[in-house]
Order: structure tokens, then sequence, then C-alpha cells
């Protein structure tokens, strides 16, 4: 089977070593001028149609692991070959007022929140939903840009020029005790498997940590997770991994925080961590093969590489830890790599984190809800 990727970074890569073993050939096709996958062929997109029909001879089925994709080129290719998850997925996804329209439909909970496409709009924004509130870019960002948070309404002229896009989500700080993830897989036959829960520490609005399962998790609560992504999978006719990011509130809760149509940065734990990886469990799915399980074998703490890496002869001396570097340049804010880290208790596990955490130059501290 030949896979083609929309999409040429980490998360194409991984797909494309989760990949191998099942015989799968690549192609990626890269839209921003930047690609990193390192692995398979990568034909950079441009307008120009004989590379798409170049692209589209090579590949059987066609997936993607970037979103901000325009949906008019998904529709393209999905009138020629198979498209999973679908151009509508991606629709949706890319945009944060469709996105929460959606939760809306499916009675999940989010934030409260306003749609604004001025800068006195935001101002009033910020007095309605009072402050502090979070503006976001409706299209766009990632890693926490696009966004400014407004401790106050007289900030909104500077938050709107700071953001400078025509149209903005304007939500209520969430007073989160912490952010949790829920991944899980839809086969083109319906079947739906969920991976065990995570949480996820962000500083500075960029993922540092993820780990699953969590010691102190109510089943209440992750079957309520499973209900919400379970009715967004059937929504959207979905096939392949989805992962929908929470608040967890004080009363135990859980909020849509957003969503993204494709294996995610806090589900690479799962490399190492479970017994079939996301990237697998994404291959299986779109090639209409039965899903792997899900399960943790042991407590797993994903920590990224950000800006800078660390040795890796040093990382690779802890016990049960498992490097994957992305081959990318070092610059501020990058994502580089990842390491695993696993042990057989909590406990053991905290203390891995902070003896990886101390090899990498830019790793902040980590701090779990349940320590
Ligand atoms: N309403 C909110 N209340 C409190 N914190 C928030 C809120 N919205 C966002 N944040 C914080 O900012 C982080 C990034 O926000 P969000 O997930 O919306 O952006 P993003 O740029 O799409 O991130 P990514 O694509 O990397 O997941 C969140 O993980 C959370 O830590
Ligand atoms: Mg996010």
């Amino acid at each position: 089977m030949n896979i083609g990727v929309l999409g040429a970074g980490q998360l194409g890569r991984m797909l494309a070593l989760a990949g191998y073993p099942l015989a799968n050939r690549f192609t990626f096709l890269d839209t921003t001028g930047h690609p990193s996958a390192g692995i398979g062929d990568v034909m950079l997109y441009t307008d120009q149609h004989h590379l798409l029909d170049d692209f589209l001879a090579k590949v059987d089925l066609v997936t993607y692991e970037f979103e901000h994709l325009p949906v008019a080129l998904v529709q393209a290719i999905e009138e020629q070959k198979p498209v999973y998850p679908s151009s509508e997925a991606i629709r949706v996804c890319q945009n944060r007022a469709e996105e929460k329209a959606l939760f809306d439909r499916l009675g999940i909970p989010t934030p409260v929140y306003r749609l604004v496409e001025h800068a006195d709009e935001l101002e009033a924004a910020a007095r309605e939903l009072g402050c502090p509130v979070v503006a976001k870019s409706v299209t766009e960002g990632y890693d926490g840009k696009g966004q400014a948070v407004i401790r106050d309404p007289a900030e909104a002229g500077d938050a709107w020029r700071s953001i400078g896009h025509p149209r903005l989500i304007v939500e209520a700080f969430v007073d989160f005790v912490r952010e949790v993830s829920i991944i899980a897989v839809r086969g083109r036959d319906g079947q739906v498997v969920f991976y065990p829960m995570a949480e996820n520490v962000h500083v500075d609005g960029i993922l540092r940590y993820s780990l699953a399962p969590l010691p102190d998790l109510d089943d209440t609560v992750q079957q309520t997770a499973d209900d919400y992504i379970r009715a967004l999978l059937d929504a959207l006719d979905y096939v392949g991994v989805l992962t929908l990011e929470l608040f967890q509130t004080r009363d135990g809760g859980l909020m849509a925080n957003e969503m993204a149509p494709r294996v995610h940065n806090s589900g690479h734990w799962s490399i190492d961590g479970a017994v079939t990886s996301q990237f697998e469990n994404h291959l299986r799915a779109i090639q209409g093969l039965p899903l792997g399980d899900t399960a943790a074998r042991m407590p797993t703490c994903m920590v990224n590489v950000i800006g800078r890496e660390g040795d890796s002869a040093d990382l690779l001396a802890i016990p049960d830890a498992h490097l994957h570097r992305y081959d990318k340049g070092e610059r501020p804010g990058r994502k580089l790599a990842h390491v695993n880290l696993l042990a057989p208790t909590h406990a053991e596990l905290l203390e891995k984190v902070r003896t990886c955490a101390a090899l990498l130059p830019e790793a902040p501290a980590s701090r779990f809800s349940f320590e």
C-alpha cells in the first residue's frame, strides 16, 4: 500500500516509521516549504497541477499529519483517491469557530466564548465574559501562537494588533486543575478504540510533558472523555486517529479545549508505552485493518525536547528511556525530539522525569497535578 501524506514534519516521519513493518510506502506532499520528515519520497507542493497529478499517481490512499491545508486542495484530492480522515474533518478542525459549534451541537462543554471581528468587539467580549480571557485567531494557530491572554479590557487593542488576524475567538480563562487529552481511533467499519487519557503540561503554550496513564483518574472521567470523542468521531464519520484536548476542573468535570484531526504530540508516549502506538493504529484504521490494543504497558512520560537538544548518550543511560529525534536543526521553540520514559510505578517515573529534564538545556521543571 502506497500512502500519501499531506504534510512532511515529524508526525509524518513517525507515521512512516510505524508503517514500514506493514510494508507501507510513503509519499509526502509538503505545503510549507520546510519539510523535515527525512524519510520516504517528499514532494514540494506548488500550485502546479502536474505535481498534484504526480503525487496522486504514486499513492493508493491519502492521509495527513497537518491540518492547516487549503480545504479545496483536500477536496480535489478526495475526488481522485480515498482520503482518511475526510476533508470535512479538516474543514471543521482547522477552524476554532467550526470546532466549537460542533462541540456545542454535541453537548460537549467548552469555556464560554464569543467570536469577534474588531478590536472594539474584543474589548466588549472581555468585559462581558470577565477577565482574564484568552483571545485566539480562528485559524492557523499552533503551539500557543496567534493567542493573547487579556487581563484587563483596556489591553484589548494591543492584543488585537499583536495577533493580527481578522477573526478571533475569545474564551473565558479556565482555572483548570490539569490539562488532559483523549486519543481515539475509528476504523473504516466504525469500530472505536480509546487510549488511556494523558495529563499534559504546557509552558508558554507549548506542550512539554505528557504522562499516561494517570494514577488518580476516576473511571467515570475516562468514560466521559470516551463518550465525548466517540460523539465527535461518529458525527464526522471519521477514520483514523482523533485527539481531543480537555481541561479538567476542580469538580472533576471536563471541558473541551480543541481537537486535532491527526496523531498528536500528547500521544507520543504510546510509541514505547502502549501495546500499539497511535501511529500504527492510525495506519491500521485508514487501511481497513483491525485496530490494535491501546492499553498502556507501564506508566510512561513523554518529555519534549524543544529549542536545544541534550546529549544522546546521557539521555539513553537512563534505564528504559527511548529517544526519538526528528533530525531537525536547533531553533528556539522548535520541537526537535522527545524522550519516552517508562517505569513500573509513578514515583519511579517522576524520578526519571527529573533526571531527564536536568539533561535538557531548555526543559522547564515538570509539575503534575497528582504530585
Ligand atoms: N480558555 C483557556 N483557559 C486557560 N488556558 C487556556 C485556554 N485556552 C488555551 N489555554 C492554554 O494555552 C494552551 C494552548 O492553547 P490551544 O490548545 O488552544 O492552542 P494551540 O496553539 O492550538 O496549541 P497546540 O496546537 O499546540 O495544541 C492550552 O494548552 C492551555 O494551556
Ligand atoms: Mg492545544
